[in-house]
């Protein structure tokens, strides 16, 4: 209210005289005075909102003194009051300070007494004043550090979220996921003992699929039946539980708790209705409760894992008939002639014969079987005019020929296959010297299992009876295999294919 350091300064006498000196004396001091002559007057101008300081005449026409300090106090709780009086007693000074007046002064007055007083005053109205201002600060700082500590609690709520989708989602098959489930369980709980537990398939008991702090034993061992103990009624009644201990097992009151840990969070894996497993947590680091925002994390962590689990099944299913599928469709292609019927088995066959001689790893020789098979899925896409020619092909037909690589790599490219198997597919008919197709290849430059599909491929085309020619027999392709060595086939494969044959497998020598 003080403006500059000059303050308003309120006169209440009914005595024009004293009214005027007290002014004179309150412009003098660098204020600015104003004056009432009725206890009324003061109390309107009270009202206005903007004295500073109330001095006033004990004794008023219309009313006490009292009387203009107690509304004042109503209408301006801030403001300062002086009592003055020209007939002191001390019960009048006691009601004085009682009912919240400053100072109580005795006329008359010397100007330095009043001085002090009004000095006192204002500067009593401004630590006031600047005390409220630091306690508004103080509550604001107090409802920002509120809300910031909501806005922390729902940012780590998000992120803990954001957390469980995105380890959820860089999971790639079901037992790497229920590792992470757990892992992550005691990441966000702090849970030292966590357990994944599935149904068995014929859904009567829960097993234990990955664990923390179980021993070995209990993690092989435990088999829960459905409905039993806990878990097993978590997961027959596919409500989540969370235990504390004020909060103990409210929804299964008949059956003991078979934790040893006094708080544990216990939620089913639902999919479509279906319960998959549960999740425990337990024993908390520290030795406290789970807390509620835990509890619904880890029920989220739970939902996600369950969707998880159903995706895998559902894409495992998906690329089983795919992969069904495509070799369904070479089998068709290779049965329009009954010369190349089975080729591909009788490649892959041959193919997985060297890569075991050679020694190669379990991984290879499983890419060797499964790409093998799909080699020629490209020729699906040559039309049989050309692909069923009994006369030599033109130049222009053998060009549609040497699109099928290229169109089979194609073909598998929803499969995700791994780079040996696609490229199996596109650079079996590729040779050392670059003049294979499609891509001009040399040496190295063509994949390991690519050259063994290559001679693989090479062989069972000499040595079976093609729609344009007879078979050429073993001697003949083992003789061309060593005119083209180094030059078209890998020397290290025909040693190997050679040490096949050298073995007589009646099945690979069957069709030569
Ligand atoms: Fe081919």
């Amino acid at each position: 209210m003080s403006l500059n350091g000059v303050s308003q300064i309120l006169i209440a006498d009914d005595h024009a005289g004293i009214r005027e000196m007290v002014a004179a004396m309150i412009e003098s001091m660098g204020h600015r005075p104003l004056t009432a002559e009725s206890g009324e007057a003061a109390v309107e101008i009270l009202g206005l909102g903007t004295i500073d300081l109330l001095i006033t005449d004990l004794v008023l026409p219309d009313m006490d003194g009292l009387e203009v300090l107690r509304r004042s106090k109503e209408l301006s709780p801030l403001t300062p009051v002086i009592l003055v009086t020209g007939y002191p007693s001390v019960d009048k000074a006691i009601q004085a300070i009682k009912a919240g007046a400053i100072e109580f002064l005795t006329k008359p007055f010397k100007r330095e007494v009043l001085e002090r007083s009004v000095s006192r005053a204002l500067e009593e109205r401004r630590l006031i004043e600047e005390n409220q201002r630091l306690m508004t600060e103080a509550n604001k700082l107090a409802v920002i550090q509120r809300l910031n500590q909501r806005l922390n609690d729902k940012l780590r709520e998000l992120m803990n979220h954001n957390r469980i989708s995105e380890v959820i989602g860089s999971t790639e098959d079901n037992e790497s996921l229920f590792r992470h489930v757990v892992d992550l369980a005691a990441e966000l709980t702090g849970g030292q003992r966590v357990s994944l537990m599935l149904l068995t398939p014929d859904g009567a008991a829960l097993t234990i699929r990955a664990s923390l702090g179980l021993s070995e034993h209990v993690a092989r061992e435990t088999r829960v039946p459905l409905g039993s103990g806990i878990a097993g009624a978590v997961a027959e009644t596919r409500t989540p539980l969370l235990v504390t201990r004020t909060n103990t097992v409210p929804a299964f009151p008949d059956r003991p708790a078979v934790y040893s840990s006094p708080s544990f969070i216990c939620v089913p894996l639902v999919i479509s209705g279906e319960v998959l497993g549960v999740l425990n947590v337990a024993e908390r680091a520290g030795g406290g409760d789970f807390t509620a925002e835990e509890f619904t994390l880890m029920q989220s962590l739970a939902q996600k894992a369950a969707i998880r689990v159903e995706n895998n099944a559902l894409y495992e299913s998906i690329y089983c008939n795919l992969v069904d599928t495509l070799t369904t469709l070479v089998s068709t292609i290779e049965a329009k002639d009954p010369y190349t019927k089975e080729h591909s088995k009788r490649v892959t066959q041959v193919a997985v014969a060297i890569a075991r001689t050679m020694g190669l790893p379990d991984a290879d020789i499983e890419s060797i079987q499964f790409a093998s098979l799909l080699h020629d899925i490209g020729k699906i896409a040559v039309r049989d005019s050309i692909l069923l020619k009994p006369d030599r092909l033109t130049a222009a037909e053998f060009d549609v020929i040497k699109t099928h690589p290229v169109v089979g790599e194609s073909i598998v490219e929803p499969l995700n296959l791994i780079p040996a198997e696609r490229r199996i597919i596109r650079h079996h008919h590729e040779r050392l010297d670059g003049s294979g197709y499609p891509d001009g290849l040399r040496g190295d430059q063509i994949h390991l299992l690519a050259r063994i599909v290559a001679v693989a491929d090479a062989y069972d085309a000499m040595t079976t009876t093609r729609v344009y020619r007879r078979a050429m027999g073993q001697a003949y392709a083992l003789n061309e295999f060593e005119r083209t060595r180094g030059v078209h086939y890998d020397p290290d494969i025909l040693d190997a294919l050679q040490a096949v044959l050298a073995a007589e497998s009646p099945a690979l020598c069957a069709a030569s």
